[in-house]
């Protein structure tokens, strides 16, 4: 199908079942710019940090899409993470109110993980050959299991109402195109001003932790590699990678 805003053509591909649609689309063939595969369950499906990614039968949005921006620098690869966390809020919003990126592409809703996102991105030499983004929109699930690192909710919770996984996924995907396009112009600007206009508690007084412990601070920025910046109560600013750094809760006093 060939994107109506863009010049990019589109293949989608629907399983009823799969491994995980990251490792489906992992050796892939494309036969058009953009791949979006998405499956109505996952045997294995893989979160962060090598966290398994668990998810009602058909109630959620799972989906990976593929592009090979093979002109694109790796020093730049994180634009493609930051299009796509754009293209989940735009099309989260359609819905839903109070919807934030939260660094590096997590999804929060009202303080709550909505969406999670895995990047598998393989690199040619200095160049972003191959970027798989794997997406997980809770959408129709209502109860989940305790113990969840981050606080879950869904499209269904906050909104009320059950909606069309196969309309979300293809509004997300036809979001991420316009990006795309604007990513293999190499012009990227655009995507990281309105990233950081879109951001989780920044600029808000907040508790952190990372290797050290507990502080509180105020995130500043993300570098263009991806690296969050937080600048702490002695006005020194602080350089993180993805992981290095936890998010505790705004610091409201
Ligand atoms: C996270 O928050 O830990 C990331 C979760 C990513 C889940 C999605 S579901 C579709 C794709 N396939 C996978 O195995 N994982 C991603």
């Amino acid at each position: 199908i060939m994107n109506e805003h863009s010049d990019l053509v589109l293949e989608y591909k629907h399983l009823d079942e799969t491994s995980s649609t990251n490792d489906f689309l992992r050796n892939y063939t494309p036969s058009a710019d953009i791949s979006i595969v998405s499956a109505s369950f996952q045997t294995k499906g893989r979160g962060q940090m090598g966290n398994t990614w668990i998810s009602h039968e058909g109630q959620n949005a799972q989906f990976s899409v593929l592009g090979c921006p093979k002109s694109q620098k790796a020093s730049d690869g994180f634009v493609l993470s930051q299009a796509m966390a754009l293209a989940i809020k735009e099309t989260l919003e359609e819905y839903v109110d109070d919807v934030w990126i939260k660094w590096p592409n997590d999804i929060y809703c009202h303080g709550k993980k909505i969406c999670g996102t895995l990047i598998e991105n393989t690199l040619m030499g200095k160049f972003v050959g191959r970027s798989v983004i794997g997406n997980g929109i809770n959408v129709n699930q209502t109860d989940f299991p305790d113990g969840l690192a981050a606080p879950p909710t869904s499209i269904c919770i906050q909104f009320g109402k059950e909606c069309s996984t196969h309309e979300i996924i293809h509004h997300v995907v036809e979001r991420f195109a316009l990006y795309y396009r604007e990513i293999m112009d190499a012009s990227y600007e655009r995507i990281r001003t309105l990233y950081h206009e879109n951001m989780y508690l920044r600029g808000k007084k907040s508790l952190f932790q990372d290797s050290e412990g507990m502080f509180t601070g105020v995130i500043s920025h993300v570098e263009t590699d991806g690296h969050l910046v937080i600048i702490d109560e002695q006005s020194q600013s602080r350089r993180y990678a993805f992981k290095q750094v936890q998010f505790i809760r705004e610091d409201k006093d």
